[in-house]
């Protein structure tokens, strides 16, 4: 039963509908985000409690891990859900590379590293990160974002791997496009146009999430067609990535015709 609950990056999009669909279905949410405004709305509406902070800071994962413990008692499901879209090829910015590393990747591991030793001495937890189908493919236009989700989703398969038998169910959330202001912000791209085609409401990325956390299979894929391309990602890799690049080119055609 998931009744205590920790959304990073709930005062928006995806992390907001998850605490607004956890709460709905009775449990108590600590809402966290880095805009303060936004996660005391969310935790208002919902009757949870706020906690704003940076999901790449550990000492303000240290105090949204603890405040559960404080005011829930402890936390049934961890949602590592914030996230950074940085665009750009190997020609963006250290500082884009380093804040997309730390944002996507190092949240991860601070959150790990505040909750194991707890679950670990307890009844065990669940640990939701949100990846992207971006962490089992790529998305095109956004090397930094690829590269931080590929290591985020291998960090949740190690940690499963690792603590399966130990009372630690570990999941990937890897959504394609959803709309939220992360697909809406920043104005057109390529990638972006594709991806609109297919994109889903976060509410029903959050009901997906709601039925998953229920069983516990490593890959939550709202977008069923993820699978299919993981497996020729897998099995053909040579044909996947000639695809990936015909989809490249022909953006490069759309901007040099
Ligand atoms: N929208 C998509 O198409 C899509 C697809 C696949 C995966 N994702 C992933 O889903 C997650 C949520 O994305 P979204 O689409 O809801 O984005 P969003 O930009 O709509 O919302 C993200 C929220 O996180 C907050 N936030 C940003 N940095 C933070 C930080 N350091 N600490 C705490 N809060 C922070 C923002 O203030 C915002 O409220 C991200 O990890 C993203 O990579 C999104």
């Amino acid at each position: 039963m998931i009744r205590r609950v920790v959304v990073t990056g709930a005062g928006g999009g995806i992390g907001a509908a998850m605490a607004r669909r956890f709460a709905a279905d009775g449990a108590r949410v600590v809402v966290n985000d880095l805009d303060e405004a936004a996660a005391a709305v969310v935790a208002a509406e919902i009757g949870g409690i706020a906690v704003p902070g940076d999901a790449g800071d550990e000492a303000d994962v240290r105090r949204l891990v603890d405040t559960a413990w404080e005011e829930l008692g402890g936390c049934d499901l961890f949602c590592a859900n914030a996230g950074i879209l940085t665009g750009g090829s190997a020609d963006a910015p250290d500082a884009e590379w380093a804040k997309a590393w730390q944002i996507n990747v190092m949240s991860h591991v601070y959150v790990a590293r505040a909750l194991l030793p707890r679950w670990l001495d307890s009844d065990g937890g669940r640990l939701l990160f949100t990846v992207s189908a971006a962490g089992l493919l790529t998305l095109l236009g956004s090397a930094p974002y690829s590269v931080t989700k590929h290591a985020a989703l291998g960090f949740a398969e190690w940690l499963r791997a690792t603590y399966a038998h130990r009372g630690i169910t570990v999941q990937a959330l890897c959504p394609q496009g959803v709309n939220t202001a992360m697909m809406t912000d920043g104005g057109e791209s390529a990638s972006r146009a594709i991806l609109a085609a297919s994109a889903l409401e976060p509410e029903q990325v959050a009901a997906v999430v709601a039925e998953a956390v229920r069983g516990d299979s490593f890959l939550i894929l709202p977008h069923a067609e993820v699978a299919d391309f993981y497996r020729v990602r897998a099995t053909d890799t040579d044909r996947w990535l000639g695809g990936m690049n015909k989809v490249q080119r022909g953006f490069d055609a759309a901007v040099h015709p």
